[in-house]
């Protein structure tokens, strides 16, 4: 090896380095002078060790492997290094009096979980109670599970374009979480209790309760003898625990071509002066068990689906989805 040989000079350097700055940082005899050896030597983007880093581009991969390795090991010492100058002058400001270690330290500031993440949190706790376990589907959804399996047929309304964001190739961002609803029953077979939260898309113009895109929460519950009583309890019982034992809700005969019979739920608004539907609900049509292979004369079941931000904004008092959606840190803190 000679002496002009690239590794050689450039392991002579990064040694000399390490002197250096070692040497500057034990010599720093206050936080300024410490700083400045720091951002000399440490610093992020001028730094000396940062140049001495960039140097390993320029040797061959047998070099890379000799340096990178030597580069490490003064990294370490120099950041060791720093730590104890760091403590050395701590010491001896708290010895001099000039910190008073008394004073109550910096709070740092917190983050926490998002309103309509901690309204599903809860339901997921709360049906969890009721015996319900947590299924899971695809947002990009397939026509068959939107709407085909659903016992939606092709001239149905609610296939419009306009009410739907169609994607290519017979896909499309679901419009409802009854789709989960198929995929579990294809899946497994009877007894189910299942819920499935997540986001629903529909081209709805945005306003005080309607967006483009908001959350539901599908329940599925299918065995012999279920019924539409059944289903009235624990809507009821869920709208209780959710929302407080003196929440008054409704049930208005509907239509759904995936239930019969069908009903929307209507829940008395935080204010008592207006009805705000909640979702939609009935007893699973037997042309639903018939498309996932259930037999319709062995087992029943009822379903529903609720909208979570409307839950989520008649548990707090809030009035527009809208506060929902934007971020706006002096709105959050308050959850
Ligand atoms: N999927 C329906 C909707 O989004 C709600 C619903 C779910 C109705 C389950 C009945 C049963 O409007």
């Amino acid at each position: 090896m000679s002496s002009n040989d690239p590794l050689e000079i450039a392991l002579r350097e990064l040694e000399s380095l390490e002197q250096f700055s070692i040497a500057a940082l034990v010599a720093a005899s206050s936080p300024e002078a410490l700083e400045a050896a720091r951002i000399e030597y440490l610093g992020q983007k001028q730094g000396k060790l940062k140049a001495a880093q960039e140097r390993l581009r320029t040797l061959d991969p047998a070099g890379k492997r000799v340096y990178g390795q030597r580069f490490n090991g003064v990294k370490q010492s120099l950041e060791a290094a720093l730590s104890a100058a760091r403590l050395r002058l701590e010491r001896r400001a708290v010895a001099a009096g000039a910190i008073d270690v008394t004073l109550p330290g910096a709070i740092p500031r917190l983050g926490h979980r998002h309103p309509l993440t901690q309204t599903a949190d809860e339901l997921i706790d709360l049906f969890g109670r009721f015996g319900f376990s947590v299924a899971r589907g695809p947002e990009v959804e397939d026509i068959h599970h939107n709407f085909d399996a659903l016992n939606i047929p092709p001239s149905h309304p609610a296939r419009d374009p306009l009410d739907n964001f169609f994607l290519s190739e017979g896909t499309m961002l679901r419009s409802q979480t009854s789709t989960v609803q198929i995929r579990v029953m294809e899946a497994q077979r009877p007894p189910v209790r299942v819920i499935a939260i997540g986001r629903v898309y529909r081209p709805d113009t945005v306003d005080a309760t309607h967006s483009f895109m908001f959350h539901q929460i599908e329940g599925l519950m299918v065995d012999r003898g279920v019924t539409m009583a059944g289903l009235k309890t624990v809507l009821r019982l869920f709208a209780r625990s959710y929302l407080g034992h003196d929440v008054k809700i409704r049930f208005r005969p509907s239509f759904f071509p995936f239930t019969e019979p069908s009903v929307e739920v209507d829940m008395l608004w935080h204010g008592g002066d207006r009805w705000v539907e909640m979702g939609g609900a009935g007893m699973v049509d037997p042309n639903v068990f018939r498309a996932v292979g259930y037999d319709p004369e062995e087992v029943t079941g009822f379903a529903f689906g609720l909208g979570i931000e409307r839950l989520c904004m008649r548990r707090h008092g809030i009035d527009d989805i809208r506060l929902l959606y934007q971020n706006d840190i002096r709105f959050l803190e308050q959850f």
